[in-house]
């Protein structure tokens, strides 16, 4: 039986500046009643921590200082709250961040992933860049017969990349992926994965994750050099293609989205943008007839259920897209390495 000690080294985002990240002395958390007490595996790094890191406008309005963050994660849980009936010690969970109230009309009408007062795990509060973290059970989620521990913390990116897919048709469809970062290259496998007729991924100009893409099953991948709009056309004889997931947060790449869905088509949008933004082409929105969707954390739980499915008969090639696995003290030169974008997923291991 695992010793559970009372205090645990964890990286806190203590000062208010990029960087700002001290290993700190903790109290190891004791789980409230409905909540397991979990003894971290591995937690990846996302875009999300990217932001926390350069202390961007939206980290310093949404994360207290002094939280310890890291929200995609996984690990064995190691102590029950007492009114817990769904787990055990031992059992291996990934988690899923967003908290919900299960009580309000968006948690009654299924969409828990928008709760009206949800909050994030690892970003409103305290996360899993430390050895031990406590989670509600029902975030706690068992995971899927085959998959290894050391892969089961991209289950949130693989989720969003997921959620956006079926935003709109996968199976049989000609899908357009617009953005080659961890969760535009986990959507080319899943589109790939769930039957998907046609992927076309696109990035700028970063080469390493272009590669990764046609690893993952891409039919075509385009960058900078080649006319978007125009090369999706040809490759849909002219009509433009069935679904198309905007994952890049360049509004150029979310124009190109617009002009190259074929008429009543599908456009789902999980970026998050900058200041810079441009216009909508409203216009062309209505004329074509296109669905336009955006796009928040995974269905609770239908994604989830639909991921381990995939999961489960080994459709997901997770190995080529964590690219990269540093250790816990190594945090800091994981999250550079992140930041120089030249990476498919770094995952941090306890
Ligand atoms: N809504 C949500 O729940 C949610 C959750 C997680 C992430 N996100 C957002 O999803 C997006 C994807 O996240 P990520 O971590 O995979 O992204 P990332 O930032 O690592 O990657 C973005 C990629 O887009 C490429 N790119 C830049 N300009 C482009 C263009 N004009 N056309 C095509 N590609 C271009 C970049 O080279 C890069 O490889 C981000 O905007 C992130 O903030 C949203
Ligand atoms: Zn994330
Ligand atoms: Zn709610």
């Amino acid at each position: 039986m695992t010793v559970i000690p009372s205090t645990m080294m964890a990286w806190k985002k203590t000062k208010p500046k990029f960087g700002g990240f001290e290993l700190v002395e903790s109290t190891v958390p004791t789980p409230r009643s409905d909540e397991v007490l979990v003894k971290t595996h591995s937690t990846s790094i996302c875009g999300t921590d990217i932001h926390i890191w350069k202390w961007d406008d939206w980290a310093a309005e949404n994360v207290p200082v002094g939280t310890t963050t890291g929200h995609e994660t996984c690990g064995e849980v190691v102590a029950v709250g007492s009114a817990v009936t769904t787990h055990k010690i031992g059992d291996k969970i990934a988690v899923e961040c967003h908290l919900a109230c299960w009580d309000c009309d968006r948690c009654a009408e299924g969409n828990a992933h928008i709760c009206e007062r949800g909050e994030i795990f690892g970003v409103h509060s305290d996360g899993a860049f430390a050895p031990y973290f406590t989670i509600p059970a029902v975030n706690a989620r068992h995971l899927p017969d085959n998959l290894p521990m050391e892969l089961a913390s991209i289950q949130d990116p693989l989720g969003n990349a997921i959620h956006t897919l079926t935003g709109g048709p996968v199976k049989d469809a000609t899908i357009a992926i617009h953005g080659l970062g961890p969760i535009g290259l986990f959507a080319v496998n899943a589109a790939k994965a769930m039957g998907a007729k046609l992927v076309i991924a696109i990035d700028w100009d970063n080469q390493t994750r272009m590669e990764l893409a046609k690893k993952l099953g891409a039919d075509v991948v385009l960058g900078k050099d080649h006319d978007i709009v125009q090369t999706i056309m040809a490759h849909t004889n002219g009509q433009g293609v069935d679904n198309s997931c905007e994952f890049s947060g360049s509004p150029n790449a979310l124009s190109n989205t617009i002009h190259s869905t074929r008429m009543g088509g599908y456009v789902n949008v999980l970026s998050v943008y900058g200041n810079k933004m441009t216009e909508i082409p409203m216009n062309d929105i209505v004329f074509r007839y296109l669905h336009v969707k955006g796009i928040n954390g995974r269905k609770m739980w239908s994604t989830w259920d639909k991921m381990h499915e995939l999961l489960s008969e080994e459709k997901i090639d997770i190995d080529t897209l964590v690219t990269h696995r540093v250790s816990f003290e190594d945090y800091p030169a994981g999250v550079e390495l992140a930041i120089s974008g030249d990476c498919g997923k770094v995952v941090v291991d306890f």
